[in-house]
């Protein structure tokens, strides 16, 4: 139930999917913000499908560690999105500011595997979540987004105007560009809805109490946790996907952004809301940085040597891509702050105390 100050219902930000990676860091933003944490209940709703509950514990660990951190609570609900009467009974209890639409199934091979899975959850999840919101009068929406619908760029640096929807490679890709036609769509329909589309570019590192990071299931997909496991010697070795693109060493260049600015990114969103329509901001660096240069960087703030290996391209991968960021300057008033050696330093703090991620004993 919502909590009340003199009589009166709090409004609460909803955050689906907010245990995971992205949305945690983002919850602990909002409660270090001492305006927006007194001004707003902090709800998450998650069905840990990739996030992680220690046994007997209510709430997933990232959360339980940001309150202990910040010694503010966040209500949690282990709630798929796709369940529109448990959703409903969410909204029941809270009186909804905003909803920042984070969960969705991310891994791009795995989208390959299992596309309809992928569909179901990330397409069918988010329409049984916008009716619900429609339902209850709730027109705010922050999507994540990411700079896959783009494609293979036409031309670089991104900017939001170019092309998107075209050559998409995974149903991943798919899922995100789909998800935000329907938001358009519906912004289209109805003049109620105001929804800011933040079309991420690479999220790494980690909070700077090095309590909270990226905790892939499994093998990593991306790179950073990758490069971090094999420092850590949880792993043997890194393969390196093309050393033979057309980028200044061959390897391919991806724009990483600290996951503490990507944060900072949508409390500065929130506060634009009100805006009605439909609108798509890139979050980026402005600047791309090859794997080989994300090597040297991670093996100078780790001092260990990543063992890497060139091997083949791999399908679907492109050669560049890096974001034009005038748009979020203009529009946010927001810029990222850190560096390539706080990304690495900060993954470097987490991984390096904790090994094994979230679970202690394994
Ligand atoms: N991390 C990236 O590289 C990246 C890049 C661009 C965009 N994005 C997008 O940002 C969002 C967050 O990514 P992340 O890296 O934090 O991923 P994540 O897997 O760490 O977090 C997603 C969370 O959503 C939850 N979830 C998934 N399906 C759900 C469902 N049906 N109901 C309730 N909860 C559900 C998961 O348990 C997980 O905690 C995703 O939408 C992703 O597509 C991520």
């Amino acid at each position: 139930m919502g909590t009340c100050t003199n009589g009166v219902m709090k409004q609460a930000i909803l955050l689906t999917g907010g245990a995971g990676y992205v949305g945690s860091h983002t919850v602990a933003a909002l409660l270090e913000d001492p305006v927006k944490s007194e001004q707003y209940d902090i709800v998450v709703i998650d069905n840990l499908v990739n996030a992680y509950r220690a046994p007997g514990q209510k709430k997933p660990e990232p959360l339980r560690i940001i309150e202990e951190l910040t010694g503010k609570s966040v209500i949690f609900y282990d709630v798929n999105i796709a369940d529109g009467a448990k959703l409903q009974e969410v909204f029941d209890k809270h009186s909804v500011h905003c909803v920042i639409h984070f969960a969705a199934l991310k891994a791009v091979g795995e989208s390959v595997e299992k596309p309809l899975e992928y569909y179901q959850n990330n397409i069918t999840g988010t329409c049984t979540l916008l009716d619900t919101m429609r339902k209850n009068g709730v027109y705010n929406l922050i999507f994540s987004s990411s700079c896959t619908v783009y494609g293979d760029p036409e031309r670089l640096p991104l900017d939001e105007s170019h092309a998107t929807g075209r050559g998409l490679s995974s149903p991943y890709a798919r899922t995100k560009h789909y998800c935000e036609t329907i938001c358009e769509d519906l912004a289209v329909s109805d003049k109620k809805w105001s929804i800011i589309s933040l079309r991420y570019f690479n999220p790494v590192g980690a909070h700077a109490s090095g309590r909270i990071g990226e905790d892939p299931a499994g093998i990593p997909n991306n790179l950073m946790p990758y490069i971090a496991q094999v420092a850590v010697g949880r792993l043997p070795s890194l393969s390196v996907f093309g050393g033979d693109y057309p980028t200044p060493d061959g390897s391919g260049v991806r724009d990483y952004i600290h996951v503490a600015d990507l944060a900072a990114g949508h409390a500065r969103a929130l506060a634009l809301l009100p805006r009605p329509g439909f609108t798509a901001v890139n979050l980026g660096t402005g600047n791309g940085y090859s794997v080989l240069q994300m090597i040297a960087a991670f093996e100078k703030a780790s001092g260990r040597k990543i063992p890497y290996k060139i091997v083949g391209r791999r399908a679907g991968d492109i050669a560049a891509n890096y974001a034009d960021v005038s748009l979020s300057h203009k529009l946010l008033g927001w810029s990222a702050k850190k560096t390539l050696d706080d990304m690495c330093a900060d993954t470097w703090r987490w991984q390096s105390n904790n090994p094994n991620g979230f679970k202690k004993s394994s």
